[in-house]
């Protein structure tokens, strides 16, 4: 793929939906009962989400701007078929949404999630039709990226807030969980699959059938071989599913990363060199505030690969910006490299321009989509 970088000039991300295709396909495979929700949130690319619409996926959108991305992608067929696919192809996931976003999305019934009675209130006033989802607390230990401290009512609490939404008059459809992205513990997901199946039972015991559970994402991806193969976790997760959910539970899950990551690859040029405290420090023209973002956001250790070969060292990658902290890498092994060299970083389709900025007037990496 180097001459995509000679010809489009540098940084450049590749994304390659031939390994989108791949990775949703998958999911399908080894998660047969799961229905997926691609979590925008990862790369909100209009092409991935056009491939993944061609594939009859969901999506899982965080704010009114990503709605609205789906939805003008989504096939334009009549006015009936867009609120079906409203209802059955978008959850929004976010349990905290502004009053303004409840507003433009009170016309149509949409699948969203709740984890406060603050919410409920809300809900009830501008979203009554809203189907329900209610997202529990679970162990995101060994998980890269924690989220549960922002989110999740403590199971424990969850009947309760539960059964003050149906009070309201709302409709709660089922349950939802996140295990933390990059997920590296198989127990998170056991775990939360057992406290889930708890209060499934205790709502059924209060006279209220739960119809819907959904898992979240935090599916890994093998940045490095530590990683747990996909496959003997997804025969775990499915094995647990079935035990301990009946058959009429439909089950779907809101897959970012493991759908996004390993499509992307991305080109970079070295613009400067020196050498500071007896290190050579290579300066590239992206960073932590271009698609290298997830260095910092993602907490994902990026590695860069040189087309030279050659005796290598240890030295440090930095971004192009007058910023210190546009540092990528401290400890890259790398060949002797010259101005205009390039390098290249696999697997870096999610959380990557999805977090980039303009900060001092450096352009945004160019995205180039292969295999559409
Ligand atoms: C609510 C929700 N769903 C799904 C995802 C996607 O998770 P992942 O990329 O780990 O699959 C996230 C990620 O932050 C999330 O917050």
């Amino acid at each position: 793929m180097k001459y995509l970088a000679n010809k489009h000039k540098t940084p450049l991300l590749v994304i390659d939906h031939k390994i989108i295709r791949r990775q949703y396909l998958l999911l399908r495979k080894y998660l047969p009962r799961v229905g997926i929700y691609y979590a925008i949130k990862a790369n909100s690319e209009p092409e991935i989400i056009k491939t993944l619409i061609k594939l009859d996926a969901g999506f899982d959108v965080a704010s009114i701007n990503e709605y609205k991305t789906v939805l003008d992608l989504a096939p334009k067929k009549d006015k009936k078929y867009l609120r079906n696919f409203i209802y059955d192809r978008i959850i929004v996931a976010n349990t905290i949404k502004p009053e303004e976003t409840l507003i433009k999305l009170a016309n149509n019934k949409t699948l969203m999630t709740f984890d406060n009675y603050e919410e409920l209130l809300k809900i009830k006033k501008y979203c009554p039709d809203a189907g329900l989802i209610c997202r529990i607390k679970v162990a995101n230990v060994g998980s890269v990226v924690e989220l549960s401290s922002k989110f999740g009512v403590e199971p424990g609490d969850a009947p309760n807030l539960i059964e003050k939404a149906i009070n309201m008059g709302l409709s709660v459809e089922g349950l939802s969980f996140h295990v933390g992205s990059q997920c590296l513990n198989l127990e998170n997901y056991v775990n939360a699959l057992d406290a889930s199946a708890i209060i499934f039972k205790e709502m059924h015991s209060r006279g209220y059938k739960l119809k819907l559970l959904n898992i979240g994402g935090g599916f890994p991806v093998p940045y490095d071989s530590n990683v747990i193969n996909f496959k003997p976790l997804a025969k775990k997760i499915n094995l647990e599913i079935n035990r301990l959910f009946p058959k009429d539970v439909e089950v779907v899950a809101e897959p970012g990363r493991f759908i996004a990551a390993e499509s992307g690859t991305l080109f970079v040029k070295i613009i400067g060199k020196a050498l500071r405290d007896g290190k050579t420090v290579y300066y590239i023209d992206d960073g932590v505030y271009n698609s290298l973002s997830g260095v910092i956001f993602d907490h994902i250790p990026y590695h860069f690969t040189s087309f030279k070969k050659g005796p290598s060292s240890i030295c440090a990658v930095v971004g192009p910006t007058c910023d210190a902290f546009d540092t990528v890498s401290t400890s890259e092994n790398l060949p002797d490299l010259k101005i205009n060299d390039l390098l290249y970083v696999k697997n870096i389709g999610a959380y990557s321009n999805a977090s980039a900025t303009n900060f001092n007037g450096f352009p945004k990496a160019k995205i180039l989509h292969i295999n559409t």
